[in-house]
């Protein structure tokens, strides 16, 4: 979880920037496709937690998953009524294994069955259950229990592979980024030694099993361990003049961005103890929107720019300087504040959302179609033109409350649309729902000339629905949630 910082403190000289004559090339080549790891798309999904005050039912929470076109989420548990709830969507979910029941799983092949059958074979695959993610940063957080996790994590995948779903649904751990040691720049990383004897099986079992390494990585927290040291521009993915890029002596590859150093620095670390065939699955990241007096890079802004562009560059499946041909999966951290937890201040704020679904700030990923909106660039929407006469106007919004079979039941006195109250909103009102109906079809927006198709937001002029649940649309090239006032 976020708590864990998730850097050692070495400084990095890294951004020094060295220019050596090239060394070493190093190459990493990657084995085929791993066979048990479905996913060919990278893409960006969601942590869930729950410590929230008024927690969506599992019911809301699904629809507003499904509203916002979320479809990876990663729980920290396996709560039996939001699997239930997710049963029959198309969200894909990861469960976890909380750390307080390793014990018992790594000591009994029976406790592994019937974790297996309770958590997993009972749901699946109505519910789309897609992973499994072991303990929580053992390693750093509880290295006592670290003899367990293997384990564990081998008798789980023995319960699944007696229920044949050990080609549909990956098990893995995720670790702190501080189990790498020199991290920057990446080449010179390597995995901390005294953890090898957990390290090199572990690995071993992701890559007979074709299961990613699960990393919690924090440029966040890299930042503000190095302050000086590493320039925001880096850590937020914010575009960088070349020579102000990190370059890694070694490999002479060059930088932009934290997260693709430390994703890197993974690679190396495998590589150097010779398992090149594993891929990094981003299991947790984020930037938090609002600090104390201590944490005063944890802003809106930033916290917009990161996930934004974190966003943009998985899309963009640019892999890293390393791999470009691989891009790594993400989950953000995290989907809502959670705003029972305990201080720092910024603990409560790692969420894209409020726990009552309204956004904390607004995201910019205008070029992205598919995340985080019930539509984003191509969202339109059909109003009456400007400077029209009322009654064409009122003859066309008759028609499309009557022949249109518009419900037009909101616009009437009393109800949430009928304010404001003349007929050009009216009309807007009754165009975009025949529009819509009309899944926006040519011509569904003609009305003789008095429609007109836009990208902005008629529903804004209504915004007073209590139950109107958040949207982003564009304004230009900013998407910007609308929520009930
Ligand atoms: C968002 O999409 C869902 C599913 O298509 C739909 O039910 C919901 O009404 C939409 N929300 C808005 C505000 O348009
Ligand atoms: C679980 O079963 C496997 C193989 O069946 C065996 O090797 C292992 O020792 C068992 N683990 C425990 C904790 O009993
Ligand atoms: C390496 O891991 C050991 C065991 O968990 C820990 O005591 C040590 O501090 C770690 N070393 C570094 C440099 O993080
Ligand atoms: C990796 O492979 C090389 C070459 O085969 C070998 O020399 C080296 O000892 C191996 N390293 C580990 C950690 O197994
Ligand atoms: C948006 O719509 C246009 C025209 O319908 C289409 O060519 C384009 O691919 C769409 N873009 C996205 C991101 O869906
Ligand atoms: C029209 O919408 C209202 C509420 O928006 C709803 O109560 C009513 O059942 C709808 N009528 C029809 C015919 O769908």
């Amino acid at each position: 979880m976020a708590t864990i910082s998730t850097s050692n403190s070495t400084p990095i000289p890294f951004f020094v920037l060295i220019f050596l004559i090239l060394t070493t090339f190093i190459t990493l080549t990657f084995a085929s496709e791993s066979s048990s790891y479905e996913e060919k798309e990278p893409f960006v999904g969601v942590n869930i937690g729950t410590d929230i005050s008024n927690i969506l039912s599992p019911q809301n929470l699904v629809s507003f998953l499904t509203q916002q076109k979320i479809t990876h989420i990663r729980l920290y548990d396996a709560n039996p009524n939001i699997l239930e709830a997710l049963s029959g969507s198309n969200i894909r979910v990861i469960i976890s294994v909380p750390n307080n029941q390793l014990l018992g799983l790594g000591s009994s092949n029976i406790t592994s069955s019937s974790w297996i059958h309770k958590n997993v074979v009972v749901f699946y695959p109505k519910t789309l259950i897609t992973g499994i993610s072991v303990g929580d940063e053992i390693l750093t957080t509880v290295p006592s229990l670290s003899t367990l996790l293997l384990p564990a994590i081998q008798g789980l995948y023995n319960a699944l592979v007696s229920s044949n779903l050990h080609k549909k649904i990956i098990i893995s751990t995720p670790h702190a980024a501080s189990i790498i040691q020199n991290p920057f720049p990446p080449s010179q990383a390597f995995f901390n030694q005294t953890l090898s004897s957990v390290i090199i099986p572990l690995l071993n079992f992701l890559s007979r099993t074709g299961s990613p390494l699960m990393l919690n990585l924090y440029p966040y927290y890299v930042f503000m361990q190095n302050k000086g040291l590493v320039p925001i521009e880096n850590s937020l993915f914010k575009p960088l003049l070349p020579n102000k890029e990190m370059v890694d002596p070694n490999t002479l590859l060059h930088y932009s961005n934290v997260l693709d150093a430390m994703i890197d620095a993974a690679y190396f670390s495998m590589k150097n103890l010779n398992f090149t065939d594993v891929v990094v699955l981003v299991t947790e990241t984020g930037w938090p929107s609002k600090g104390d007096s201590k944490e005063p890079y944890a802003t809106k802004e930033n916290a917009d720019t990161y996930n934004s562009n974190l966003i943009k560059r998985v899309f963009d499946r640019s892999g890293t300087p390393l791999h470009p041909e691989i891009t790594s999966s993400v989950y953000i951290y995290e989907l809502f504040n959670e705003d029972l937890r305990s201080p720092p201040v910024s603990e409560a704020n790692w969420g894209l959302f409020y726990g009552n679904a309204t956004p904390t700030y607004l995201l910019h990923v205008s070029e992205i179609g598919t995340f985080m909106a019930n539509d984003t660039t191509n969202q339109t929407y059909c109003v009456a033109v400007d400077g029209a006469d009322s009654k064409t106007l009122q003859a066309a919004l008759d028609w499309a409350c009557g022949p249109g079979r518009v419900n037009c039941s909101e616009i009437q006195p009393g109800e949430s649309c009928y304010q404001p109250n003349n007929v050009k909103s009216h009309a807007s009102y009754a165009f975009d729902s025949y529009y819509q109906t009309q899944g926006k079809g040519p011509g569904a927006c003609d009305f003789k000339g008095l429609g007109m198709i836009t990208t902005s937001d008629p529903n804004l002029l209504w915004s007073s629905s209590a139950t109107r649940v958040a949207v982003i649309v564009v304004d230009g090239n900013w998407l910007l949630p609308h929520y009930p006032q």
